[in-house]
């Protein structure tokens, strides 16, 4: 008799626990309004990175745009390039009770707790643009480009442009970012053996701080004789990078530039003929964002990584394209 009440104590207690360790999960992962949620009914959480590049500010209008017109109430923050940001504003619109997140991080590792505390609140997580290192377990799904595949793409244009070899530098995105690490990544895949990396260094994927770097390389080594190329990871840092190298008395054409994002900037760097290719990366994501999220509300299938179908753009045509940009 009293080894049966103490089996049912211990169950009760279970149950109890099992309940405590859900952290109060009271939403399902589906809307109250499902299967008939419509935009008007959907709160979003966009704690976006940082205003570090043109690429970003598109990014951030192409959500704030598409929230408008959606009718989506948008709740936007800006992390200033700093994980702990994020992670706070992600906290605040998980208690907010929002019905998904759209997390563009910073970098990709440090996520796994924060994006529990959202599974456990039963909000869906879309990770945005860059990747996470966390378990796919955690998160929803992730939509954004292929950073591995611009990194191969660049380097297919040093292998086109340097058949006899030689030696190039790498201006690189911020440290142990998702795009910074895939596109070194696909680089070195693709790279032909007889071209050298002679140097690698951050600029963090801003202007401001690419000049210096590129000021750093060219007291260090000469143009045309210790490299011939730069591999740039974003159209920002290149005109950073090409302040620098005016300043230097380099003129447009002595090196073989390519740059990434196709951003009006780095058009311009084409018909300005500094650099010879821009490799795109499209930060308009808001809409197709947007229509995973309502999907999530109303407990449709969705797919778990869509990666953005893109291209690679080139001088010959830069100047006529160039007024078409959207961003
Ligand atoms: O994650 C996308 C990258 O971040 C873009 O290439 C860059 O411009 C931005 O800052």
């Amino acid at each position: 008799m009293f080894r049966y009440k103490k089996h049912i104590f211990l169950l009760v207690l279970t149950v109890i626990l099992l309940a405590a360790c859900g952290g109060g999960g009271t939403k399902s992962e589906q809307a109250d309004c499902a299967p008939n949620c419509e935009y008007t009914d959907m709160t979003f959480c966009y704690p976006q990175l940082g205003a570090e590049s043109d690429w970003r500010t598109a990014n951030t209008a192409s959500f704030k745009e598409t929230a408008g017109e959606l009718g989506v109430r948008l709740i936007f923050s800006d992390a200033q390039q700093k994980q702990e940001n994020q992670i706070s504003a992600m906290r605040s619109c998980i208690q907010q009770e929002v019905d998904v997140i759209g997390l563009p991080p910073v970098v990709e590792d440090g996520w796994d707790a924060v994006l529990t505390e959202a599974q456990n609140a039963g909000i869906p997580v879309i990770i945005v643009d860059r990747s996470v290192s966390a378990d796919t377990s955690l998160y929803a799904s992730h939509i954004g480009s292929d950073m591995v595949l611009e990194g191969e793409r660049a380097a297919e244009e040093f292998n086109k442009a340097m058949p006899d070899g030689g030696a190039v530098l790498e201006l690189s995105g911020t440290t142990g970012s998702g795009a910074a690490v895939g596109r070194a990544e696909g680089f070195r895949n693709k790279l032909n053996d007889n071209i050298t990396i002679l140097d690698s260094q951050t600029g963090n994927f801003t202007r401001a701080e690419a000049l210096p770097v590129m000021q750093a390389f060219l007291q260090k080594y000469t143009p045309g004789v210790d490299f011939q190329g730069i591999f740039i990871h974003n159209d920002d840092m290149g005109i950073g990078a090409i302040e620098a190298l005016k300043a230097a008395g380099v003129q447009p054409g002595d090196l073989f530039i390519v740059s990434v994002d196709g951003t009006r900037g780095g058009f311009q760097a084409m018909v300005d003929g500094w650099f010879q290719a821009d490799v795109e990366c499209n930060p308009l994501l808001g809409p197709q964002v947007m229509e995973m999220a309502l999907k999530l509300m109303n407990g449709e299938e969705i797919d778990r990584e869509v990666l953005t179908n893109e291209t690679v753009y080139y001088p010959d045509n830069a100047a006529e394209l160039l007024p078409t940009r959207k961003y």
